[in-house]
């Protein structure tokens, strides 16, 4: 049997800011459970759902010496889904009203205090972890941790570490005084061969370095991060380590993302009578948003962090040409305000076609996936991407960019050969995104009969977790033989 610890921010049903807790929170139930016990760490936020707050139990505290003072740390722990999940508890560091903040600094401080908290609490909790697996900066911290004095001890010796990039953008840097304040770590560590980069200190730098395997979520994303572009500034360390990094593309809860029980949804349909039913959903929908009533209006869905990542400079600079069109493109997001802004702007100028839901909805985004024929995601850059999965799991066309795990999981469609899965495009550029979305809306209008067998292969398609954890069992017994 291995133990595998998870140790991350964010996990559902607890928290949820983007996929990130979508993996935590629904990969670990999908191993093997007579050879792999996998279990997850993470804050106990103050701003996770009363619900789940109050199914927490109190397992234990202790004191921890941390930025110059001894710091109070609480151990709680949960069931959830056959998953035990431990709660690190300190009210300073976790009472804010969400996950992380603007303020990168005190982010920082929050999440080494997280990774040097977890790592004193495992001694404490009855279980052994062979392999520490960390996702993103904020646990980054924990394969240099091991390196150094956590290695003193007989318990943390011989533990395996992994780090799983999902998003190589973030990576929590600050000036090399702070980070080695917050850290405790020695002058050592702050070369640039360990955790400096440019100057200054880079926690996810500082995890790459030392992590003994290292993982992201698509195999596109893995080979992407090796180059200048998509690397982030460490596509050199990158390369450096390419033996020990692998993709492994992400899946999706098929329990919780099923078209025929989805509570959202109005009206459940399966692969057989989606034709009949989903477009009740889509009836549906225009009605609830204000949106003019019409079977035949091509209706795109986003759902999305409103980032630069997510590519709507592309579709900020085409939308008139979009709205000239028999469309309707229903919006769910948050981020960055121009993003926002610009999405309410449209909404204005065409109000029977366009909807800005600016705000934050388990049930709209589930509607989306349930009621849109295509669902739009012309990412710049796209570590994995859930929410393309999610539209395949309920037939609605997925038009992407050909880019990291959008480019893995949706197969363009080829009209001579009857194959594919979605619509895509190469190049970062406005024209050829629309020159997709009319390609797809011209076979929507004139060849709907094609269109139904695109949607025939978009639900058969299975990106459950079945294959993906798989191969995350064969990395952590290739790690621990
Ligand atoms: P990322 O992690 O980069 O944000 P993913 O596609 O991996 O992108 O995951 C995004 C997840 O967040 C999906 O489950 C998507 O449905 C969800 N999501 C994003 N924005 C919202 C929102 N405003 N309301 C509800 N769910 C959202
Ligand atoms: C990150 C990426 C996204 C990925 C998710 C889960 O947020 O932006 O592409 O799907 O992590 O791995």
């Amino acid at each position: 049997m291995k133990n595998v610890l998870f140790v991350a921010s964010e996990a559902v049903p607890f928290i949820k800011t983007g996929g990130l807790a979508d993996v935590v929170g629904s990969l670990p139930a999908n191993f093997d459970k007579r050879y792999f016990d996998v279990r997850v760490m993470m804050p106990k936020y103050n701003c996770m759902y009363q619900k789940y707050k109050d199914m927490l139990e109190y397992v234990t505290n202790f004191y921890m010496p941390y930025n110059g003072q001894n710091v109070y740390v609480g151990i709680f722990k949960t069931q959830w889904d056959g998953v035990t999940y431990y709660f690190i508890d300190n009210e300073y560091y976790f009472s804010g009203e969400s996950a992380y903040t603007t303020d990168t600094k005190w982010d920082l401080e929050r999440f080494i205090f997280f990774s040097r908290a977890a790592l004193s609490a495992m001694p404490l909790i009855n279980f052994r972890p062979d392999i520490i697996h960390c996702h993103d900066w904020q646990t980054a911290m924990i394969p240099v941790y091991i390196h150094d004095s956590f290695q003193a001890g007989d318990f943390f010796r011989g533990i395996k570490t992994v780090l799983t990039i999902h998003n190589l953008k973030f990576q929590g840097t600050w000036d090399v005084e702070t980070i080695q304040q917050f850290s405790g770590l020695s002058d050592y560590y702050f070369a640039p061969d360990k955790l400096e980069a440019y100057k200054d200190a880079n926690v996810l730098k500082g995890g790459l370095v030392y992590a003994d395997a290292i993982t992201t979520v698509s195999s596109t994303y893995a080979e992407e991060i090796k180059t200048e572009f998509y690397g982030e500034k460490l596509d050199g360390l990158l390369r450096a380590r390419e033996h020990d990094l692998r993709g492994i593309v992400n899946g999706i809860d098929y329990g919780t993302y099923n078209p025929e029980t989805d509570p959202f949804l109005e009206h459940k349909y399966n692969a057989k009578n989606f034709r009949k039913e989903k477009i009740k959903n889509k009836r549906a929908l225009q009605k609830q948003l204000g949106l003019y009533r019409s079977d035949n209006a091509f209706m795109i869905g986003i759902v999305s962090r409103l980032t630069g990542q997510k590519g709507l400079d592309l579709v900020s600079y085409v939308m008139d040409e979009l709205c000239n069109d028999d469309i309707q493109l229903v919006v769910l997001g948050t981020g960055e305000e121009q993003y926002e802004n610009m999405f309410r702007h449209y909404d204005w100028k065409y109000n029977d076609k366009v909807r800005a839901n600016i705000y934050y909805s388990e049930e709209l985004s589930h509607k989306i996936y349930g009621s849109c024929d295509a669902f739009l995601m012309p990412s710049l850059f796209e570590p994995c991407g859930l929410s393309q999965l999610m539209s395949l799991r309920y037939g609605t066309v997925p038009i992407v960019r050909e880019t990291g795990g959008l480019k893995d999981t949706v197969e363009p469609y080829n009209e001579f050969e009857g194959r594919g899965t979605g619509f895509s495009f190469t190049n970062y550029n406005a024209h050829e995104m629309l020159g997709a979305i009319h390609y797809a809306h011209n076979v929507y209008v004139n060849h709907r009969r094609e269109w139904n067998k695109i949607i025939d292969r978009d639900m058969a398609a299975d990106f459950s977790w079945a294959v993906s954890a798989r191969q995350y069992q064969d990395m952590y017994d290739w790690l621990r033989p």
